[in-house]
């Protein structure tokens, strides 16, 4: 094909491809750019944003192959600025196209690289034994590491017996104060490794059992995605994950999830996988 052809499909390529990124996200494309996340290269300009600037860039580079065809000043197609117009010219729009283009980790205009892609822990509080069951499952689907949190003071089956007037969890129920369980650490060795953490805990008179409220108080979940889930005989999840994020204060949390007592290891498989880690 002659170099003219070939440049005037790349331009009109070009053009509307750029019109249609400006038209179907324009300034908006911003939220797309958080640092750390995994997004398309499409900080042209470099400042740490994605924006319309950037697609008009691209723009005007296109524009300036265009004036050929229009006869403007030639010396405006030559968009290296190497005082000729050739193939290299056609390259650099290429190179700036595949930059919006092309999904590679964005490191933003701070010069900080993110994270590297970090291991997934499932840390739970199971009294009796199910939830510590559903952690397994979990912890088998993602190859998650696992912590246990136990409390010093462990349960025993009469403390469970919510039945009884009498015992411990009804008097921690009655009693809000009585509920700050101390656990044998809080301390999850090489935390910082971690940028996946599902938190599982047994339901307790609709919330979450409150031995899990030390350990999310305890820690930064800074940059971290954390993801709720918990076992009940019926109740349903309900805000038992949003009174443990407002405890914690940091951390990205998911929508959690709730299992009956005795749930399958394909039931947590099938959710595991939805999640899309
Ligand atoms: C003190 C106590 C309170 C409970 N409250 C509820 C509840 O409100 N709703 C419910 O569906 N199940 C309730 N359960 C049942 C547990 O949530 C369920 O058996 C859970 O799977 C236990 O998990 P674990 O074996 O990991 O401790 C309660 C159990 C105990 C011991």
């Amino acid at each position: 094909m002659h170099p003219g052809k070939y440049i005037r499909r790349i331009a009109s390529f070009m053009m509307v491809f750029v019109f249609i990124m400006t038209a179907l996200y324009g300034n908006t494309l911003t939220p797309f750019a958080q640092q750390g996340d995994i997004i398309c290269y499409g900080d042209v300009d470099e400042n740490g944003h994605i924006q319309a600037d950037d697609a008009l860039l691209v723009l005007k580079h296109a524009a300036k192959l265009e004036t050929i065809q229009a006869g403007l000043p030639a010396a405006l197609a030559d968009v290296n600025q190497d005082t000729s117009i050739d193939a290299e010219d056609a390259l650099e729009i290429l190179r700036t196209a595949a930059k919006l283009i092309a999904p590679i980790p964005y490191t933003g205009g701070s010069g900080e690289e993110p994270p590297a892609a970090g291991k997934t822990l499932v840390v739970y509080f199971s009294a009796t034994g199910n939830t510590k069951e559903v952690a397994g499952y979990i912890a088998a689907a993602t190859g998650a590491d696992q912590m246990e949190l136990t409390p010093v003071n462990p349960y025993s089956a009469a403390d469970l017996s919510w039945t009884n007037p009498d015992s411990r969890v009804v008097y921690e129920h009655n009693n809000p104060e009585a509920r700050d369980v101390a656990l044998t650490t809080t301390t999850v060795p090489g935390w910082d490794s971690y940028d996946t953490v599902f938190i599982g805990y047994p339901i307790w008179w609709g919330i979450a059992a409150w031995p899990m409220n030390g350990f999310v108080s305890a820690n930064d979940f800074t940059g971290k995605t954390v993801i709720p889930f918990c076992t009940s005989a019926s109740s349903g999840i309900g805000e038992s994950g949003t009174n443990l994020q407002e405890l914690a204060g940091t951390g990205r949390w998911m929508e959690g999830m709730r299992f009956r007592s005795n749930a399958s290891e394909e039931t947590v498989q099938e959710w595991v996988n939805g999640l899309g880690l």
